[in-house]
């Protein structure tokens, strides 16, 4: 039997807050705009946000890139609004978990400027230098392995005449994990913040902390930019479950905090057991990426129209990991995060069923084991962007690869490529109202709205009694009920008709109950055949217990 936590229960939201609510209308989200919209979370029934980063921040990745882990963004407000957010958050019964982010700091952030300005200075080593290679009388970086976001894992710094180490942007220096006090001070920084009264943290880029500091080439082809993908040389590695102990042990262990990781790819069971085990005595879950991109290729030669969910593989990595943590740690569900495309764009349907096909990816989401994260704006259905032009675009990734795309490819192509795969998707402002800022605020937001905005938006879904936001609201409605709770929480999944290559259905059991999930994820009627007693919900009104086929994207919860 495994130790029942608050955050085992808890419903969690995520907010991305630089376009959640803007409050003091400059176009950009707020923490004030957070605390106003408190209520509307408490009604849906939320008991746990996730906040992205709000610290003082150049904002060259969107603020995770931080300058000042122990100050709040101008643009987001002042610490008094954090602490006086905390405490309303509290008061509702809404938990607070900070995005805590440990793997680099921003280039402007005071210990980089130091570490830069001379090779012996005290804060050289909370960085990663190297000197570079010549060949051939031109100087390359140290190594070949390539970066998240850019070209090279290593960024020239003319003024010391050495590299240093970014897997993300230029402007995002990585940190050395391998010294000691740079340990403590982040360390610091974690508890400072448990200090000021929140309930934990998501930590950003997790995986990476440890790197092959024998800093030899990956054996690796080269991709286009003339470097190797090689994210084996820093994700995953031995020495970074030592760091994650040590945090464990020195600051996580001494709070009732909870405490998810980002592992994104690559991580199979046997790390997720190491990262997030109930004995692991390192994080209580983590992220994986596994079930976010099984829609096609994302491809930018991938025809749109010709790309289909493929619904196997779709319940095989959410199966795998399922059952793999089985008795062996708590697993965290989402169906998407900011740095992800709409799931009602990737999964659902949103221009002939969107309605239908929100309401079934929130069954879903929501009747799996485990802790469920919804996206800000997911629980209206919101969508991927409309933009038709380049400049629309903001996010770091697509500044900085926009160019060689354009290079290669027609722009109507990339174009339809990052309206499909760019993180922009997830970023645009919520959808408040049908106004022409969309209730988000009275002045031009910081990133563009969609113009579904007209008819896709909180105000009008409130309104709406079969709208996917009240279908959300009855989901966790439904989960949170003491007679539910344990089965829906606690209980056994299995799959049903693993090998059903149109619908996702599954069984909850426990000593109380079995309760039955049924999904069908095409626009169209399939045979399905299910006899059950009684009907808890689904997103049709007239279901029957005697089921012979399923009507689009019709999502059911039976139970027997
Ligand atoms: C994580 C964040 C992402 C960010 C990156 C670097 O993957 O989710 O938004 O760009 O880390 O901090
Ligand atoms: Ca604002």
């Amino acid at each position: 039997m495994i130790e029942k936590k608050w955050w085992m229960q808890a419903v969690g939201y995520q907010i991305y807050p630089r376009t959640f609510y803007d409050t003091n209308q400059d176009g950009v989200g707020d923490l004030r705009g957070i605390i106003t919209k408190l209520d509307y979370l408490n009604e849906l029934g939320i008991d746990l946000i996730w906040i992205g980063p709000f610290y003082r921040s150049p904002m060259d990745d969107n603020g995770y890139d931080v300058s000042d882990f122990y100050d709040v963004d101008p643009m987001f407000g002042s610490l008094d609004d954090a602490k006086e957010l905390i405490e309303k958050a509290h008061a509702k019964g809404i938990r607070i978990i900070l995005d805590l982010v440990l793997n680099h700091t921003s280039d402007e952030h005071p210990w980089f400027m130091e570490a830069r300005s001379s090779v012996d200075n005290p804060k050289r080593d909370y960085y990663i230098w190297q000197k570079g290679k010549e060949v051939e009388g031109k100087l390359l970086p140290p190594t070949n392995w390539g970066s998240f976001f850019e070209g090279s894992a290593w960024n020239y710094d003319a003024k010391t005449e050495e590299f240093y180490m970014k897997i993300f942007s230029n402007k995002m220096p990585d940190l050395n994990w391998a010294n000691p006090e740079l340990r403590e001070e982040m360390f610091k920084v974690a508890r400072w913040w448990l200090d000021q009264g929140v309930d934990g943290f998501r930590v950003d880029a997790i995986a990476h902390l440890a790197r092959d500091l024998s800093f030899t080439d990956s054996e690796l082809p080269l991709n286009d930019h003339g470097v190797a993908p090689d994210w084996g040389k820093f994700s995953n590695r031995e020495e970074l479950f030592d760091y994650i102990h040590e945090f464990n042990e020195k600051v996580l262990s001494h709070y009732d905090c909870m405490s998810v990781g980002e592992v994104g790819g690559g991580a199979k069971i046997e790390a997720g057991v190491r990262y997030a085990g109930y004995d692991a005595q390192a994080f209580n879950m983590v992220f994986n990426f596994d079930h976010c991109w099984s829609k096609g290729g994302m491809d930018i030669l991938n025809d749109d129209d010709k790309m289909i969910v493929d619904v196997v593989q779709l319940k095989e990595n959410m199966a795998y990991w399922i059952n793999g943590m089985k008795d062996k740690g708590w697993l965290p569900h989402y169906w998407l995060n900011h740095d992800h495309p709409r799931v009602i764009s990737q999964y659902g349907d949103p221009e002939h069923h969107h309605r239908l096909s929100g309401m079934m990816l929130g069954t879903i989401l929501l009747t799996l084991p485990g802790t469920p994260f919804i996206y800000n704006g997911e629980e209206i259905g919101m969508t991927n962007v409309d933009y038709e032009s380049i400049d629309d675009f903001k996010d770091v990734w697509v500044k900085n690869n926009a160019p060689a795309l354009l290079k290669k490819y027609p722009l109507e192509l990339v174009l339809r490529h990052l309206r499909r795969t760019s993180r922009d998707n997830a970023r645009t402002p919520m959808q408040w109202t049908d106004e022409v800022y969309a209730g988000f605020s009275t002045v031009e937001p910081i990133q563009k709205i969609n113009r579904n905005r007209s008819w896709l938006n909180v105000e009008a879904q409130e309104k709406d009694e079969q709208s996917i936001l009240n279908h959300y609201r009855r989901l966790i409605h439904l989960r949170k009920n003491p007679e539910y709770l344990e089965t829906l929480v606690f209980g056994d999944f299995a799959l049903l008709d693993p090998k059903n290559p149109d619908v996702y259905a599954y069984t909850r059991t426990s000593s109380q109950k079995k309760i039955t999930v049924i999904a069908n994820f095409r626009p169209t009627t399939i045979k399905f055949e299910h006899q059950a007693k009684a009907l808890c919900l689904s997103n049709y009104l007239d279901t029957k217990l005697n089921v012979t086929e399923l009507r689009p994207y019709e999502a059911i919860v039976f139970e027997e």
